[in-house]
């Protein structure tokens, strides 16, 4: 019985390693923040009291391959908030994702605000930190600053 509890014990540590092995220094990623309608989708001269902009789509791109599931895309909640999940390829540094990976609002701002032009929004990506979560590693990362795509 001692023996049989060791050798689950064993089998669950070395799966354990392993899983953290095939894992990238990055870990997975987390690009969010709260997306506010806006020209350029930061809060505006009234602070958090702007108006956000809700149910975007937003969509991570990458211009090298870097990311196993790119494009990555979400969904931002009613209250604007949204979170991009990237999965990095194992060779993925946070350099590599910043350099080549770029946060798009595929929703035209129009649609929050129809005085507001009918494109998209651009921005690069900042890397904040990197969390342990047991043997998980996540990486969170922010928008820059959001440009319109013309
Ligand atoms: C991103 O999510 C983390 C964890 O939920 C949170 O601590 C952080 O404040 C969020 N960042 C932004 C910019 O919303
Ligand atoms: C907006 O910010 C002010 C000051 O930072 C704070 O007192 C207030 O609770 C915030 N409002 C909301 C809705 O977060
Ligand atoms: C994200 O959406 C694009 C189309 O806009 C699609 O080609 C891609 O497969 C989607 N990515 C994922 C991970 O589902
Ligand atoms: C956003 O989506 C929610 C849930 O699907 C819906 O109830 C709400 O009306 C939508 N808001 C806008 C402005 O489209
Ligand atoms: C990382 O791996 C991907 C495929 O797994 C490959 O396309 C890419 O060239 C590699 N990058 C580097 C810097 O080795």
């Amino acid at each position: 019985m001692a023996l049989k509890t060791f050798l689950i014990f064993l089998f669950i540590a070395i799966v354990t390693i392993s899983f953290a092995e095939a894992q990238s220094s990055v870990g997975i990623v987390h690009v969010n923040g709260t997306l506010y309608c806006t020209a350029n989708g930061s809060p505006g001269a009234n602070g958090n009291a702007t108006t956000v902009f809700p149910n975007a789509t937003l969509q991570v791109a990458c211009s090298a391959d870097v990311v196993a599931n790119a494009p990555a895309n979400a969904t931002a909640t009613t209250n604007g908030e949204y979170r991009v999940v990237l999965i990095p390829r194992p060779n993925a540094t946070v350099d590599s994702i910043v350099s080549n990976c770029r946060l798009f609002v595929l929703t035209p701002l129009s649609t929050c605000n129809s005085a507001l032009p009918s494109a998209s929004l651009v921005s690069n990506l900042r890397f904040v930190r990197t969390v342990f979560i047991s043997f998980l590693r996540l990486t969170y990362m922010v928008a820059v600053g959001f440009t319109l795509q013309l």
